[in-house]
């Protein structure tokens, strides 16, 4: 499948592979149709501890600024190169892809205290988006910034689903966060890419998160009886998420 790079870790069931190292670099090289469905979901350009530091770091020449070890930083990648950055890897995960890319986002207010406020959509293929789906958080984080608490994200459905398996849906999820991958700043609860990755495909399909963090879409695709690719920049996360691939996870086709 793959034409350059050597997997970080091949699951021993053989249901897929994580690679180490930048999607950008990485998800080009997946063959055409290597995949049937992505579920993805970015770092969100405003609280950048997650995002790597030195030469793995997305932007190694801005390396100096970023905090070694988890911390905090300040939030200086350009808004306009970062939306670029994730419209073209969006279109790249769909000429890879039978089927959708589902990405999640969130609208950010204020952003930065600019008072400008981004919108997912303003940079999303619009004219393609297949559904939205709102996450209900179920809670929120507010600075007293006189406005209601911001508990909604956003999952975008982009391009046709390869197949609809109707579990019964509306397009308003109330999930909370779940605790499942301690040592991750932002995991999703496993139920969220589940959902998606039950609605839209059937068992042997294959999966790609390319910004697989903990490897929550993973261990979903794999409960669910599919194939699964992830790629992740820190090591320390491909670790966490072929630990949690590790532990017993039960396959149901
Ligand atoms: C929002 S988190 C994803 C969390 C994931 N959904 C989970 O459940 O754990 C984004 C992830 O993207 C990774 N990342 C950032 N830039 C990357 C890049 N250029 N290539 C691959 N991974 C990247 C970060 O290290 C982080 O783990």
């Amino acid at each position: 499948m793959m034409n350059l790079l050597k997997p970080y870790w091949t699951d021993p069931q053989g249901m897929g592979e994580i690679y180490l190292g930048d999607c950008r670099e990485i998800l080009p090289q997946l063959g055409p149709g290597a995949l049937d469905l992505a579920v993805t979901s970015p770092p969100y350009n405003s609280k950048k501890q997650w995002w790597g530091s030195g030469a793995n770091g997305i932007f190694p020449d801005m390396a100096h600024k970023f905090t070694r070890g988890g911390g905090w930083y300040p939030d200086e990648v350009p808004e306009d190169e970062y939306q670029a950055r994730e419209r073209l890897l969006v279109d790249i995960a769909l000429s890879k892809c039978s089927g959708s890319v589902c990405y999640n986002h969130k609208v950010r207010y204020a952003f930065k205290r600019t008072g400008r406020s981004y919108h997912p959509i303003s940079w999303l293929p619009d004219e393609n988006i297949w559904c939205e789906i709102i996450w209900d958080r179920g809670s929120g984080v507010t600075f007293n910034s006189r406005r209601p608490v911001v508990a909604d994200e956003r999952i975008y459905v982009i391009g046709r689903p390869k197949t609809y398996n109707n579990i019964g849906l509306t397009t308003v999820w109330r999930l909370p966060p779940d605790n499942e991958a301690p040592g991750h700043p932002c995991a999703f609860p496993v139920e969220l890419p589940a959902r998606l990755i039950a609605m839209f495909t059937g068992p042997g399909d294959t999966v790609l998160d390319y910004y697989a963090g903990s490897g929550t879409t993973l261990v979903a695709a794999k409960k669910l009886g599919r194939r699964f690719i992830g790629i992740e920049i820190e090591q320390k996360y491909c670790d966490l998420a072929i630990s949690r691939l590790r532990q017993g996870v039960l396959i149901t086709p």
